[in-house]
């Protein structure tokens, strides 16, 4: 079995107990599903573009994940296979936003186009979140599922903070077009995620902001070249439901 095979399959265990019409996670697993009938598998050599065990962070999250967990093992072995990349650049934020959000946030990709798993309409992969990480309000059309390998973190949904922690075992779901924040403790964190859906669309950033009429602006964000995003001028949002 491929690293790859191994990585949808894994998810795919994990999810498997809520894939049941009317459940969060359903959608995702049946998109995985789908993938696993319809992806082409070919681990190869990755670009060595970052090497994830010598990320001591990485290193942690993993030694820190429990033993013997059949994701953790899949991650291990489809890492070094993929282009891991930081979500975003410090130049490319602007302020206020605290440009320091850009050191604490990796990501790749498993699962897409030109991937371990050749599967265009899903994206899925491992999003390493260094502790002390406070990724601000925001939100994006595609609906995205993370699911913890090691480490804890909390996700906070909508303007009133509704907030819960995603640990190992766990998962967490952001519906389309949901405002979330993500913020970590001292340790790092490692989660698998799926976007399901286009993956072209902006992320928006919003922060409060006393001179527009809702009290919220908002900077939306495209995705360069790299994978990466980088943050464009901000607007005033008109609407707040
Ligand atoms: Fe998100």
């Amino acid at each position: 079995m491929t690293a790859g095979r191994r990585f949808v399959e894994a998810l795919l265990d994990r999810l498997s107990e809520d894939a049941v019409a009317g459940k969060p996670a359903a959608a995702f697993h049946a998109a995985l599903l789908e993938c696993r009938n319809g992806a082409d598998f070919h681990d190869g050599p990755g670009t060595p573009y970052w090497d994830p065990e010598s990320d001591p962070d990485y290193a942690a999250a993993l030694a820190a994940a429990p033993a013997g967990d059949p994701l953790t093992e899949a991650a291990r072995a489809v890492a070094p296979l993929t282009r891991w990349n930081p979500v975003t650049r410090a130049e490319h934020v602007r302020p206020p936003y605290d440009a320091d959000v850009a050191s604490r946030m990796l990501a790749t990709l498993a699962i897409g186009s030109f991937c371990p798993v050749h599967y265009p309409t899903v994206r899925a992969g491992l999003f390493l979140l260094r502790g002390g990480l406070h990724y601000p309000l925001h939100n994006h059309e595609s609906p995205e599922i993370y699911v913890g390998i090691s480490g804890a973190v909390t996700i906070s949904h909508g303007l009133n903070g509704d907030t819960h922690q995603v640990s190992p075992g766990g998962y967490s779901v952001t519906p389309s077009d949901t405002l979330h924040s993500l913020t970590t403790g001292d340790a790092p964190v490692l989660l698998a995620f799926i976007w399901l859906g286009p993956y072209d669309r902006p992320i928006w950033w919003w922060r409060e902001d006393e001179t527009s009429p809702t009290g919220w602006t908002r900077s939306p964000w495209h995705r360069q070249v790299d994978n990466s995003w980088a943050m464009d001028d901000e607007e005033p949002v008109v609407s707040v439901s």
